[in-house]
């Protein structure tokens, strides 16, 4: 596809706003579907460098909803036991599935330094954001 390197840099301006304007988003990132795999890949990010560009299916909080198809909200990471920890200064994350045709392709994770900050209304906003990147996809 010759417009990947325009869709990628969409993206990151997006993770870029989100972070820069919602104090508790520190980390914020798009998994896709790796080809055929039963993986995601990392396709951008703002944040903390991070060693998991690839996650199998299942696991940790991003593999189960490339699986679940449902929001996942983790209000205490240390709480989880099927979780990848990214840095240690990470104490919640929320990992909202995108859909494009109704099928999941991939997802929008957000890493937080605050415990138990994401609510209902990030959710709502979150999916709207996956919405709104689908239709550039
Ligand atoms: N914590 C995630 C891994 C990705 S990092 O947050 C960037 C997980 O458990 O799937």
């Amino acid at each position: 596809q010759n417009n990947d390197l325009d869709t990628t840099d969409r993206l990151h301006a997006i993770c870029k706003l989100l972070q820069e304007s919602i104090d508790y988003y520190d980390w914020v990132g798009f998994y896709f579907k790796n080809g055929d795999k039963e993986e995601l890949k990392l396709r951008t990010y703002v944040g903390e460098e991070t060693d998991h560009k690839i996650i199998p299916f299942g696991k940790g909080i991003c593999g189960q909803v490339a699986l679940s198809n449902e929001n996942f909200v983790v209000p205490d990471v240390q709480a989880q036991d099927n979780y990848i920890a990214c840095s240690i200064n990470v104490k919640s994350e929320i990992v909202v599935p995108l859909f494009k045709n109704g099928e999941n392709i991939g997802q929008i994770d957000i890493d937080s330094e605050t415990p138990d900050p994401f609510t209902e209304k990030d959710e709502r906003f979150l999916e709207f954001i996956n919405q709104e990147v689908a239709k550039i996809l």
